[in-house]
């Protein structure tokens, strides 16, 4: 499949987990990218994977909270490719704490990489998708939509994401643009790992846990290549649960 010929992909969060796999699976699939990342050393790695599958790869080391340095990659993707086609915001963080010691500078920490990012990279990127009748696909959370302990700060960030892309999907549909989000749980990856949190009450933990194993990465990246990609035109304002039936 050639789905992302001639396409230019914007991606965050593309150094590990299911930001890398995304980039592996549109790389293979015919798309240049613009990838952004915090992790300078992951994300280069990444980089050349996708330059092995034969796609042209730009990285650029960039914090999605950072107004500056957002607006600097956006201006520089289009100088390098020229449009952009299609955005997918992955980056994001977790941190857990128990609520009644939870540090306010970690729940403001984590609205503005998971929401505000999210936010700021639609904000620069939506004038030039809709030169090309673009798509964003944002990552939003299981934790969005059924209550998580230990973690507050990053449901509410996902609620968030869930609620920006509905309303930007609303916003720009008939000038259009797509926008759609998806909803993982239990995917293989850095951020599942068991939360450093003492006293862990392990039932309220498992609670949105999927019914099967774990699954890998590369199962949200298809997710998220179908909805970018023109079989996925019709569907917009859409959230997609990828979660093994955790919350069916
Ligand atoms: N793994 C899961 O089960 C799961 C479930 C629901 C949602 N998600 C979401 O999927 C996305 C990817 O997470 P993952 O599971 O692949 O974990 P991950 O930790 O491997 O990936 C997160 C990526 O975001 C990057 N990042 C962190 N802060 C950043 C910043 N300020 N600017 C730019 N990049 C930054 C990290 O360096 C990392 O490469 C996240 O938004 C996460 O919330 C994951």
């Amino acid at each position: 499949m050639e789905r992302f010929k001639d396409k230019v992909v914007f991606l965050t969060g593309a150094a590990t987990g299911i930001g890398e796999a995304t980039a592996k699976r549109m790389a293979a699939e015919g798309a240049s990218l613009y990838i952004v990342d915090v992790a300078q050393t992951e994300l280069e790695s990444t980089a050349q994977a996708c330059r092995k599958l034969g796609a042209d790869v730009a990285s650029q080391t960039c914090d999605v909270s950072n107004e500056t340095e957002v607006a600097r990659s956006v201006e520089e993707m289009l100088d390098r490719f020229g449009k952009v086609n299609v955005v997918g915001n992955v980056a994001g963080i977790q941190l857990w704490h128990h609520t009644c010691d939870h540090p306010t500078s970690d729940f403001e920490r984590t609205l503005a990489v998971n929401l505000t990012g999210t936010f700021l990279v639609c904000r620069e990127l939506i004038p030039h998708l809709l030169q090309t009748g673009g798509s964003i696909v944002n990552v939003s959370s299981t934790t969005a939509l059924a209550g998580i302990p230990y973690s507050v700060a990053y449901a509410a960030s996902k609620a968030g994401v869930l609620a920006l892309t509905k309303s930007l999907a609303v916003e720009y549909a008939k000038q259009g643009l797509q926008v759609n989000c998806v909803n993982p749980g239990g995917i293989k990856t850095a951020m599942t790992k068991m939360p450093p949190v003492d006293d862990i009450d392990m039932d309220l933990l498992l609670r949105q846990n999927p019914l099967t194993p774990f699954v890998e990465p590369e199962s949200v990246a298809s997710l998220i290549a179908f909805l970018a990609s023109d079989e996925g035109r019709h569907i917009n304002g859409e959230h997609v649960r990828i979660d093994g039936a955790a919350l069916a």
